[in-house]
């Protein structure tokens, strides 16, 4: 995920470089953007260095050109597109009142009005700047526009003062970030094994059988326990998808590869999730050399392919020393949903089928939404409402952890 750091001038700039630091634990891409009252007490260079992003110093070149640290004209709606989180810290009164007022005179404050994205400001000012009756109307300003804000600590003040007005903690701010982002913790210290995406099976060097999966949800699977703070290995078949972020991601094409990379860490795995759409059959002679046209009607010969889920289940149930991981699968069905979950459920000795009825309008491979039902082994029955995949996938990881209850 990326975020915009608005880089203020006060004398709490010099913490934004750890609140950097912090935030790159949460495997979040930071583009930071400097005022130029900030410049005066932290050099640009240094967030460069920490973040590896050009850092964001003005709006406009003296030739009227895009600045050299800007790549277009127009960077402040790119960046206020691209960005998931604005925070602004430290946030002087200065910069509160440009915000609370829309007035963008520079890149940060044309940001602000620019972006869809949640806010976050932790100000930091002296004691009295801080409790003037103007600060605190654009702070109840601010807030009432949904802005979230960080409240300054109390203590010695850089002015000398004693009082409210010192920036908050930088693990305050870290975990303001989080709650806003979505961003917990609840999966650290698991790993979760995700299988996504379709398998191909060759006929010959340039023919193959695969399916119509897009692996939209397996790759939400991945992302999403990425972002509860799970160590995911990602098994993918080929799909348009680019790699998530902060997953271990594990290219496969066959049945049998994908079977070969999930054997290989579902030892180490305390979840699998296997939301591939795995080929049934596989051509039972592959050509070593381009088939040729008969002319007349042929018949493909086609064998199993062996059931990984199926598998994982088999020996988990023979064997009671070895830690128990929590297996689910999916089903995607076009009728009798409830009997044939409950029927693979028990086939495949999983934990959760989540099952959809690939009929169904929002439902299915390509779409970015799904209408699943949760099977699970207790007999109980949980149908989710139609959600983004994103959505589904920690609904599922909600259902996990409630199953690794003692
Ligand atoms: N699966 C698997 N290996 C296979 C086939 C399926 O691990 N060779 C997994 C899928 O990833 C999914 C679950 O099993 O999590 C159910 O897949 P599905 O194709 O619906 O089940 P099948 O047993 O193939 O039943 P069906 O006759 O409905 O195709």
């Amino acid at each position: 995920m990326k975020i915009a750091l608005g880089v203020t001038g006060g004398v709490a700039a010099y913490k934004s470089a750890e609140l950097v630091r912090r935030l790159q634990q949460e495997k979040l891409d930071i583009q930071v953007v400097m005022t130029r009252a900030a410049q005066e007490f932290i050099t640009p260079l240094t967030f460069a260095a920490l973040t590896g992003n050009k850092v964001i110093t003005e709006m406009f070149a003296r030739d009227g050109a895009a600045p050299a640290n800007v790549e277009s004209a127009i960077e402040h709606i790119a960046v206020a597109q691209r960005i998931d989180l604005l925070l602004v810290a430290p946030a002087t009164a200065d910069v509160l009142a440009q915000f609370a007022h829309g007035i963008a005179g520079d890149f940060l404050t044309t940001l602000y009005l620019a972006t869809k994205a949640p806010v976050v400001v932790a100000p930091a000012m002296n004691v009295n700047m801080w409790e003037h009756p103007a600060t605190r109307d654009n702070v109840a300003a601010l807030r009432s526009r949904g802005v979230h804000v960080v409240d300054p600590g109390e203590g010695y003040l850089a002015c000398g003062m004693i009082g409210a007005g010192r920036l908050a903690e930088t693990e305050s701010i870290a975990q303001k970030v989080c709650a806003v982002l979505g961003l917990r913790h609840d999966f650290a210290g698991q790993t979760v094994l995700v299988t996504a995406g379709p398998t191909r099976e060759d006929l010959d060097p340039v023919r193959f059988l695969t399916n119509r999966s897009s692996g939209k949800m397996g790759y939400a699977l991945a992302e999403a326990a990425v972002r509860r703070g799970a160590r995911v290995v990602l098994v993918s078949g080929p799909t348009n998808l680019p790699a998530p972020a902060g997953a271990d991601w594990i290219p496969v094409r066959s049945t049998e590869e994908m079977r070969g990379a999930v054997r290989e860490h579902s030892a180490q795995a305390n979840v699998i999730v296997m939301a591939a759409a795995v080929a049934d059959y596989r051509p039972a002679i592959v050509h070593a050399r381009k088939m040729k046209r008969a002319g007349e009607r042929i018949a493909l010969e086609l064998e199993p392919t062996p059931d990984i889920l199926a598998e994982l289940g088999r020996e988990r149930r023979e064997n009671h020393t070895a830690p128990r991981s929590i297996l689910v699968g999916f089903a995607a069905e076009t009728e009798q949903i409830a009997e044939r979950a409950r029927e693979k459920l028990a086939r495949k000795a999983a934990d959760m089928i989540a099952a959809n009825d690939v009929t169904q309008e929002g439902a299915g491979f390509d779409g970015d939404t799904n209408v699943v039902t949760l099977f699970l082994r207790d007999g109980r029955q949980i149908p989710l409402p139609k959600l983004s995949k994103f959505e589904v996938a920690n609904r599922i990881l909600d259902q996990v952890l409630d199953l690794q209850k003692p």
